[in-house]
């Protein structure tokens, strides 16, 4: 009676294990038939009242067939794991041949690859670039500039002013007086950064823009020098061929001043649509450093001399890559950016 009962057991927990296909079904077998409460586990609660001389041999059929279960259990929960296995990495599989995702790339502006092109000039020449405040006091704005008072450079018009000493700077010409009362000479660096003044935008013509001061003071130095020194970057900037033309100027801060033009790199100085006709396109303003700015700055104007210059970064981006409109600048529509 009982070995039949083993038997029908075993072949139902056998074909249920077969037929499980996954690993929670087995789980429900192996307690369904293994389990404290289990079948098996009934059986042999019932050996109390097999015969004791029987007791044995059906005892042992009891865990022969467990064993049995056991086994084939084991053997299908080792099948069910590496077929679900197969099944994640069939899943987790990556297609090498589909095409990539395209990272999204920026794009330098022009304004960076301008001037990183004029400091690779200038610290070809032997200077250094310095940074001076964007927010900055009047006094270095202006009044070490040789600008006085009631000069209408300070007009309300033009400056940004934070409060009555503090403005947000119009020009990188303070950083001169900066480096110039460090005391370190001989001086010759360029500065690079961002201005400021109350101007509407339109095509040319922005609240804020960029600069790049130049200095240079040493004993000895002579419009010669300077002359040298700007011929040579506008060369370097716009073609071996550029030829330029200081005319004079007025600066509160050097004496001489002047204007420097090169020739039109569109048309060689004949004349265009881009020149305007002229052949010339102006390009920066420049001096020699004021006696009063040097005496101001604490540098002995009798035994040293220097120049400055200062040149609009717009400007030379919007000339080197010919683009008519200086609001495209500001826009950062990739699109324009990648052009250049
Ligand atoms: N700071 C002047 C401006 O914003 C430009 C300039 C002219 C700078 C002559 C100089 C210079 O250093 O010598 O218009």
């Amino acid at each position: 009676m009982l070995n039949e009962q083993l038997e029908k057991i075993k072949t139902e927990a056998l074909d249920a294990i077969t037929t499980a296909g996954n690993l929670d079904a087995l789980n429900e077998i192996r307690v369904k038939y293994l389990g404290k409460k289990g079948e098996l586990t009934a059986v042999l609660k019932s050996l109390k009242d097999v015969s004791p001389e029987d007791r044995p041999k059906v005892g042992q059929l009891v865990n022969d067939v467990r064993a049995i279960i056991e086994n084939r259990l084991t053997q299908e929960k080792d099948v069910l794991g590496n077929k679900a296995r197969e099944l994640r990495m069939k899943a987790e599989t990556i297609d090498v041949t589909l095409p990539s995702k395209r990272n999204v790339l920026g794009h330098a502006h022009p304004n960076t690859v301008a001037l990183q092109e004029v400091e690779k000039i200038f610290t070809g020449m032997g200077y250094e670039v310095i940074s001076g405040p964007e927010i900055e006091y009047d006094e270095y704005n202006f009044t070490k500039l040789n600008i006085p008072a009631n000069h209408p450079a300070k007009d309300e018009q033009d400056t940004f002013y934070i409060n009555k000493e503090i403005v947000l700077r119009t020009q990188t010409s303070p950083v001169q007086a900066r480096v110039m009362e460090q005391g370190k000479l001989p001086i010759r660096m360029i500065s690079p950064g961002r201005v400021f003044r109350s101007d509407e935008v339109d095509a040319t013509h922005s609240p804020s823009f960029h600069q790049v001061e130049g200095l240079v003071i040493d004993e000895h130095i002579t419009f010669a020098d300077l002359k040298g020194t700007l011929a040579e970057f506008a060369k370097k900037l716009f073609g071996e061929d550029t030829k330029v033309k200081f005319r004079p100027h007025h600066f509160p801060f050097t004496e001489p001043s002047a204007e420097m033009d090169v020739t039109c790199f569109k048309c060689g100085g004949k004349g265009c649509r881009f020149c305007k006709g002229e052949g010339w396109i102006e390009i920066l303003g420049c001096g020699m450093v004021h006696p009063n700015v040097l005496d101001m700055c604490g540098i002995d104007k009798d035994k040293y001399t220097g120049f400055a210059f200062g040149v609009g970064l717009e400007r030379i981006a919007l000339l080197k890559y010919e683009i008519d409109d200086m609001r495209l600048l500001y826009e950062n529509d990739i699109r324009f950016l990648k052009q250049f």
